[in-house]
């Protein structure tokens, strides 16, 4: 079995002092426990709420006993657990909201979390996605850093990344296909009280892109984190292996130069060097080259190899 990080304790627990760091930071939206022994299944904190994300029910019943044994420490610092949901990870449709394993029945599932100082509207009642993938917060972390004038969101989800970006002032462009999704963005927005040029196109990225293009738009960061595989209305199909690099060349030309591109993916087959590496060739071909951006320090919740595989490109 692998060494845990000193974050983690032998279990994979993360320590509770790490909470005060956390809470410090302004996040309370955090990896609580990432197994060293059985790493398909984890735990995640959402404020006062925990969710056990098991593969089976014999994990989680063993997180779930874990996690009892840990919960005074957590409380005594300062994590107010108030209530525990159960997702499991397989043989489940997506829109079944997670089972409530402990705590008030009747409590709104509709919650609002923080990650660095920003508000976020959780919906532990939603399906499969809770509204905040956890496991980018570095990355948002260095979006931020960046403080970008433009951003490009494309496959924006709730527009985390466009909320991330246009707290440090940046105009933001957020793309998905599903108009849900973007209202829910829009709510993200309004908690926060963020004001400024933020678009929100309910569209496939892939027309979005062609129109930029031939209105000459340039972002000095653009984010884009495909799905692995989906279906649009007409039934045509998207597989990220197959569409990676023609969406890294329609991109590049929007990225103005010395302008950074996210790369992210949950898909097995493309780890961070397989991103860097179609972006480099994208970048050949359009003529647009990008240099490779440093690997960021693990952001201190979630172990790495968990969590999306992700890498910075520079346009040069
Ligand atoms: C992995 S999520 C993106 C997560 C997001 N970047 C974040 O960090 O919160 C993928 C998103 O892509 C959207 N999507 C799938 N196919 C699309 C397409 N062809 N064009 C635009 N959006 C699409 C889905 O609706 C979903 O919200």
């Amino acid at each position: 079995m692998n060494t845990p990080p000193d974050y983690l304790d032998s279990e994979g627990w993360l320590r509770p002092e790490i909470l005060a760091t956390l809470d410090a930071e302004g996040t309370d939206i955090h990896r609580l426990c990432t197994p060293l022994g059985a790493p398909e299944s984890w735990v995640e904190r959402y404020g006062n709420d925990l969710l056990i994300c098991s593969r089976d029910q014999g994990e989680g019943d063993a997180l779930l006993a874990a996690f009892r044994r840990h919960r005074d420490e957590y409380v005594d610092h300062g994590f107010a657990v108030a209530r525990i949901f159960l997702k499991p990870l397989r043989q489940r449709p997506d829109n079944t909201p997670f089972a409530l394993l402990d705590g008030d029945a009747a409590a709104s599932r509709v919650t609002t979390c923080r990650e660095l100082g920003l508000r976020y509207k959780i919906d532990l009642g939603a399906g499969y996605s809770t509204g905040l993938f956890m496991d980018q917060r570095a990355n948002r972390q260095f979006l931020r850093s960046l403080k970008p004038k433009r951003l490009l969101n494309l496959f924006s989800y709730t527009c985390a990344f466009s909320l991330a970006a246009a707290a440090e002032g940046a105009e933001t462009v957020s793309v998905d296909v599903a108009k849900k999704a973007l209202d829910w963005g829009k709510e993200n927005f309004a908690l926060n009280q963020i004001a400024g040029t933020n678009k929100f196109y309910a569209d496939d990225v892939r027309d979005v892109l062609r129109r930029q293009q031939a209105r000459g738009e340039t972002y000095d960061a653009i984010v884009l984190d495909p799905p692995t595989f989906a279906r649009n209305k007409q039934g045509k199909v998207f597989r990220i292996e197959d569409e990676l690099a023609s969406l890294i060349e329609a991109a590049l030309p929007l990225l103005a130069a010395d302008g950074y591109l996210l790369l992210s993916t949950n898909c097995e087959t493309l780890p961070a060097e397989a991103l860097i590496a179609t972006a480099l060739d994208a970048g050949r071909k359009s003529r647009r080259p990008v240099a490779p951006v440093p690997a960021l320090p693990p952001q201190g919740d979630i172990p790495d190899g968990h969590g999306a595989q992700t890498a910075w490109v520079r346009r040069e």
